[in-house]
């Protein structure tokens, strides 16, 4: 049984994907030990707390400094033991100290084709903001695993959605969260779940 934490920050709809692939079986051999979030407003906690499982907030507003703030976010998890953790709309930087103790053991969901659209300042709505400003006609979602860099790790599943004449970033971004997200990171975790997916020389490979 594959046990694993899920990083939140907001409304959740990622989550909610994978609370009902577990429901639903397409997601095997699984079990959400904890989610957690640094925003104790988030409506992803809401989510977890109507299926009965563990949720927590670890603010950074409640430490003296970031640096607090980290240990005591890797100390909570580590206590959960487990074997994979899932940023789902995690809005954290990860930490060198925590990709050191999670290593290929990070995954999250990034909303566009990396390697566009992605790196610092490219989350939420500004990817879908950047790829209508480029006129771009194919974007996407992007599972990956967190090493060092942003949205640099290695690529785990990938899904192309059509951008349309007369979409907002908001429209896009509905889009590309029904046409893939949804879709890809609930896979992602099946097929890490059930043995299937190998990392080498900074790929992927996936059976
Ligand atoms: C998603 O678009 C995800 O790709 C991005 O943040 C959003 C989170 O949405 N990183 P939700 O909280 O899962 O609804």
């Amino acid at each position: 049984m594959l046990k694993i934490a899920v990083l939140v920050s907001g409304g959740g709809t990622n989550l909610q994907a994978i609370i009902d692939a577990v429901e639903g079986g397409t997601i095997t051999n699984t079990q959400i030990e904890v989610v957690i979030s640094n925003n104790k407003n988030a409506y992803a906690l809401e989510r977890a707390a109507a299926k009965g499982i563990e949720h927590i907030c670890i603010s950074p507003k409640d430490f003296e400094s970031r640096a607090a703030f980290h240990a005591a976010f890797l100390e909570k998890l580590n206590t959960y033991q487990v074997d994979l953790v899932v940023l789902a709309g995690f809005l954290v930087v990860i930490w060198p100290e925590m990709i050191a103790a999670y290593k290929n053991r990070i995954i999250n969901i990034h909303p566009s084709l990396i390697p566009s659209f992605c790196g610092t300042g490219y989350y939420g709505l500004k990817v879908h903001e950047g790829v209508l400003k480029r006129g771009v006609k194919i974007t996407g979602a992007t599972v990956h695993f967190v090493d060092e860099g942003t949205d640099t790790g290695p690529i785990l599943l990938q899904k192309a959605v059509a951008v349309e004449e007369g979409d907002t970033p908001e429209i896009l971004q509905r889009r590309v969260m029904e046409q893939a997200e949804w879709q890809i990171l609930p896979e992602a975790i099946d097929r890490i779940a059930n043995g299937r997916v190998r990392v080498a020389d900074g790929k992927v490979c996936i059976r």
